[in-house]
This record gives structure tokens, sequence and C-alpha cells, in this order.
């Protein structure tokens, strides 16, 4: 699978990352191809356990290892190889070129420090301003992200805040650093709906306001439709189809993207879930031969079960990992 290379900010080329555990080796992560031009959101679909956080974490050099050991592969960021970066460029990777906003607001602040000091804190650290430059700057930030009373705000410590309010927080420390790609995991997952509802129509703003390419991981389709321009969707550790964001809802190729789709009508119709895509999601220990959906591909043939399917182009910026694209 290949994109145009100019266009590509962050190109993930043959990724595997795999952990050792007692249970045997898991594959989280399994030949993995994802390219996200300057300026879209990306989105990253997939059932819980394909691997996209790990991803995530592979792209910010932040995966533990071990347990976890890169196997094969390459990230590139604005063409330079993420993997053979020095302790000072990674730092600067993670610090300032990328940031990322995680599930567990309250995880990532620092229960320890006022909104204000982590917020200072990061711009202090790559913007190069201090004192009361930096704090009217933190301020800003929280206004940007629609806090009220910033300037009551800055000086409270996390547990006063609320689950939307902290996730706003650690949107405007993600985005004072002026990053060139945000990856945002699961950003809206432990809110409830309404909150999240607003968290995306915030990010949605502040994209048309700052333009953060954004790499966006998520189980909700929903949320994706809303912010994505193109997904690409996971399953066991690999990527099954890739494709502009309106193409996948209308003509989606993959049994398996087909079947996440029907689930949310039936899901709107007050079925249950588990109905429309039965069994459930290989042990990553144990992955099936041939393509990693066929036990629960209704399609599947002999050949599915014996014969990995590769990427086959279906169309202007499309990809599929499937024996049977067209049908
Ligand atoms: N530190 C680790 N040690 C061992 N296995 C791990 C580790 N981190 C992740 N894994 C395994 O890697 C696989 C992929 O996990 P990952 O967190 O990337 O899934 P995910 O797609 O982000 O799921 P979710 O939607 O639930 O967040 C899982 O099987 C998980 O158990
Ligand atoms: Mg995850």
């Amino acid at each position: 699978m290949s994109d145009r290379k100019d266009s590509a900010i962050l190109s993930v080329r043959g990724l595997k990352v795999h952990f050792d555990t007692s249970q045997g080796v898991v594959r989280a992560v399994d030949g993995v191809d994802l390219h996200v031009k300057t300026g879209e959101t990306m989105a990253v679909l997939g059932e819980s356990g394909s691997g996209k956080s790990v991803m995530a974490l592979a792209i910010m050099r932040l995966v533990p290892i071990p347990p976890g050991r890169i196997v094969a592969g390459e990230v590139h960021f604005e063409g330079r190889n993420v993997f053979q970066m020095g302790a000072n460029e990674v730092r600067r990777l993670r610090g300032s070129t990328i940031a990322m906003i995680f599930q567990e607001p309250m995880s990532s602040l620092n229960p320890a420090f006022t909104v204000g000091e982590q917020i200072t804190e990061a711009i202090v650290l790559h913007q190069g301003i201090k004192g009361k430059e930096a704090l009217d700057k933190a301020i800003e930030m929280l206004k940007l992200v629609k806090i009220p009373s910033p300037e009551k705000r800055v000086h409270e410590y996390p547990h006063q805040l609320s689950g939307g309010m902290k996730q706003r927080v650690m949107i405007a420390m993600a985005l004072s650093c002026r990053p060139k790609l945000l990856i945002a995991d699961e950003p809206t997952a432990s809110l409830d709906v309404t909150i999240q509802a607003q968290i995306l129509e915030l990010m949605k703003e502040l994209r048309r306001q700052v333009g953060t390419t954004t790499l966006l991981i998520t189980h909700s389709l929903g949320v994706a439709a809303e912010m994505a321009d193109r997904a690409t969707v996971m399953y066991a550790g690999q990527v099954v189809e890739v494709a502009p964001i309106r193409d996948l809802f209308h003509d989606a190729r993959h049994p398996y993207t087909k079947g996440l789709l029907k689930s949310v009508v039936n899901m709107k119709e007050g079925t249950r879930r588990l109905d429309v895509i039965p069994g459930a999601p290989p042990n990553p220990t144990r992955l099936p031969e041939g393509c990693r959906f066929h036990p629960r591909c209704a399609k599947a043939d002999k050949r599915c079960c014996t014969e990995e399917p590769n990427y086959v182009s279906v169309g202007e910026g499309r990809w599929v990992r499937c024996w049977y694209p067209e049908t």
C-alpha cells in the first residue's frame, strides 16, 4: 500500500510490534501500513484489542520494551525515521512535534499540580516563554478549549474539574506546544454522551481554527463519520481497509468493515451488536492461518483459510486486504 510520498506527514510501513507474555507471543501489531497526509484527520477504527493503541505508542516510541519488541517496520515522520532518532530528537518529537491525548484524562494529568502549572510547563519547555507571559498563554489556551472562567480555573487542581473539563485541559495542553500531529486515542470514550458531543464539537472547531493533522483512534463509527476525512480499519493487528470516510460508509469492501457498519444500524434498531459479526476476534497469541478474519467471515472459502491476502487497490486511495474485495 502506498500513497504519494510528498503528501504524507506520517508513514508507518510494515510495522510489527509483539509482546512476550506468559501465554506466548502477542502479535499486537502485525504488519501495519498507515499514511497520514498533512492537514487531514485519519480515523483508526477497530474492535478492542486490534492493536490501535500499540500502533500509536510505537509511533511515539513509547512501547514498553520489554515485554514489547519492534519486530519489523518503519515509522517516518516528515521523512525522518523515528526508530533511528537519538534521545534528544525523540524528546522533541514527543514533547512538541507530536502530541497525544489519551482515553483517561485523569491518568495523564498530575494531581499534585494545578492546571496552569501543567500547561505552562509545556509552554515554557517548548515555546521558550515564561512567568506571567506563560500563564497568560495558558489562560488563552483554556479559553480556546472553552473552559469557563479560565482565570480562576487555571489555579485549580485536576480533582476540582469534571471529566469533560479535564479532557478539555488535556486538549489545551496538547495544543499548547503547537504539534504538527495530534494523536487522540479514544479522546471521548470515558465521557458521557452529552460531554462527548461537546468535546467532538470542540475538536472540530479547533481543527478549523488551528488545522492540526490528527490521527483519531476510536471504536466508534459515529465519531469517525463526524470527524474524519479518511479511515484505516484494523483487525487482529492488521489493516483490513483504507478509504475516504464517505466511501467507507457507502461502499465498504471488507466483510469486517461491512459487519461493523451493519452492527451500528442494528444497534440503532435496538438489536444486539454481537448478533451481526458472529464469533470474536482471535486470540492474539494464536492467530488463524490465512486471512485473520476467515473464522468470522460468511464468504470465506478454502483459499481464505490457508493463504493470507495482501492489500489490493480498489479505487483512488482505497485499499482492502481481502481475496474477494469486489463482492
Ligand atoms: N504491555 C503489554 N503487554 C502485553 N500485551 C499487551 C501490552 N499492551 C498491549 N498488549 C496487547 O496487545 C493487543 C493490542 O492492544 P491495544 O491496546 O493496541 O488494543 P486497542 O485496539 O487499542 O484496544 P482498545 O480499543 O480496547 O483500546 C492486545 O491483545 C493487548 O492485550
Ligand atoms: Mg486502545
